[in-house]
């Protein structure tokens, strides 16, 4: 099964080919054509969606013919030839929600007239979904163009039931999979994503966008402990993780129904955790801005895009590594907690936070289970893993799209 994934819902451009010979077996990557609109969008300080689809309508058929002579070079590489390449094609799966909707709009419509055109099955992907996909590629084919070497992929597939951190600029969920398709989501943020909430306090240090990695950069000359910024306390549970728990207590009442009369087994349960797993990145955010205006002696009525040429640079570090330290810290605890809670046999993150040493680091240190990551290439986003998800669907004969009709999402959630 060979399925080709298109991406487009932010500002990368991405086509991705996967390879599987079914859902037991490896997942080998093929191709993976990334081109991003970040340096036109860099002098704006983020992402403009106006910038990033008119980008899109540019890239996006020039990057899925890359993606195809990347995975099949022995068959050419001249749009001529471009038949013989889709024949090696089994399906097609595109980004359909969340994302920005001009730009998704380019992607599904790219897809819709590919899959009647060249006659082949649609998957509409859920992006967040993906991300955590990309931990499933383990091997690059070596018919490809791609060198192996380039890829530091996980040596073994995720076991079910895994549980799933997506970090990301738009995203910051937990989700337990029970198996493919069935999952649950367990939290997440309340208000900032965790990658917006480092963009942010980067543009605080005067770093430009995207910051996660700058401030990474930034943080390895900082103390990681020169600001105590507060980790926000978020109460209350979803209404998911609450069925979660009663179905929970409810087969562990049915383990053993011979044993005891039904009143006496409950009375013995242990009491079910009343914690969530929602978080929230906009404290420690607004804690970096006043830590920032009390250090040059300022009121909070101190405009923040004049804070930066006031800072020093042992200060600036210092912020990027504190902040680094309990923006990581935030997500980590709760993972921990989770996995406590659920007794995961896979533990996998997704999403471009995911490239950070310092979560790498602190999951490592933290979680009493190995724990394996993908390439950097594949944590940011992409189409391989868009292909990846799209191979399972296939393979696990789940619905199929209308070519004829499937529409964008925007505001998709798990
Ligand atoms: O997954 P992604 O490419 O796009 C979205 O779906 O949002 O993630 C981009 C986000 C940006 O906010 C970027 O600052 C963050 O990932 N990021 C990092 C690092 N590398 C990228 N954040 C922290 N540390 C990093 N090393
Ligand atoms: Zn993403």
């Amino acid at each position: 099964m060979v399925i080709l994934g298109i991406e487009t819902s932010c500002d990368e451009t991405a086509c991705g080919i996967v390879e599987s010979v079914g859902p037991g077996q490896p997942m080998r990557l093929l191709s993976n054509a990334v081109l991003s609109s970040m340096d036109l969008q860099a002098v704006y300080g983020g992402v403009v969606p106006e910038i990033a689809a008119r980008s899109h309508i540019e890239a996006i058929i020039p990057v899925i013919q890359q993606a195809l002579n990347e995975a099949f070079p022995t068959l050419g590489g001249r749009t001529s030839k471009s038949d013989k390449l889709w024949n090696n094609i089994d399906g097609i799966s595109v980004t359909y929600g969340a994302g920005l909707s001009g730009s998704l709009l380019v992607g599904v419509m790219t897809a819709r007239t590919l899959a009647i055109t060249k006659s082949k099955p649609l998957y509409a992907i859920n992006h967040v979904e993906a991300h955590i996909y990309a931990n499933f590629i383990t091997e690059i084919a070596a018919s490809s163009q791609l060198s192996a070497i380039s890829y530091q992929l996980p040596a073994a597939t995720p076991q079910f039931p895994m549980l799933g951190l997506i970090v990301s600029g738009g995203h910051s969920q937990l989700v337990l999979w029970r198996n493919h398709f069935d999952y649950t989501l367990l939290g997440q943020t309340q208000d900032d994503a965790i990658g917006e909430a480092f963009d942010k306090v980067a543009k605080i240090l005067g770093l430009p966008y995207p910051g996660g990695p700058r401030i990474e950069e930034l943080a390895k000359q900082g103390d990681p402990f020169a600001f105590k910024f507060p980790k926000a306390k978020m109460p209350g549970i979803s209404p998911a993780l609450a069925e979660l728990r009663r179905v929970k207590r409810g087969e562990r009442r049915e383990e053993k129904p011979e044993l005891q009369p039904l009143h006496s087994s409950l009375s013995t349960l242990p009491s079910p955790p009343t914690h969530g797993y929602d978080y929230s990145f906009s404290g420690p955010k607004t804690a970096v801005l006043r830590a920032a205006q009390e250090l040059i002696g300022e009121t909070h009525e101190f405009a923040s895009y004049k804070l930066a040429e006031r800072l020093s640079e042992a200060q600036k570090a210092n912020i990027a590594a504190s902040f680094q330290r309990i923006a990581v810290e935030t997500v980590v605890d709760k993972t921990m907690l989770a996995y406590e809670e659920f007794k995961p046999k896979s533990v996998v993150i997704g999403g471009g936070v995911a490239s950070s040493p310092e979560l790498r680091r602190q999951l490592a240190d933290r979680l009493p289970i190995e724990i394996s990551y993908t390439d950097r290439k594949l944590c940011t986003d992409n189409g391989a893993m868009i292909a990846v998800l799209g191979c399972f669907k296939a393979m696990l004969g789940q619905p199929k799209a209308d070519p004829y009709s499937l529409g964008i999402a925007p505001n998709l959630s798990m």
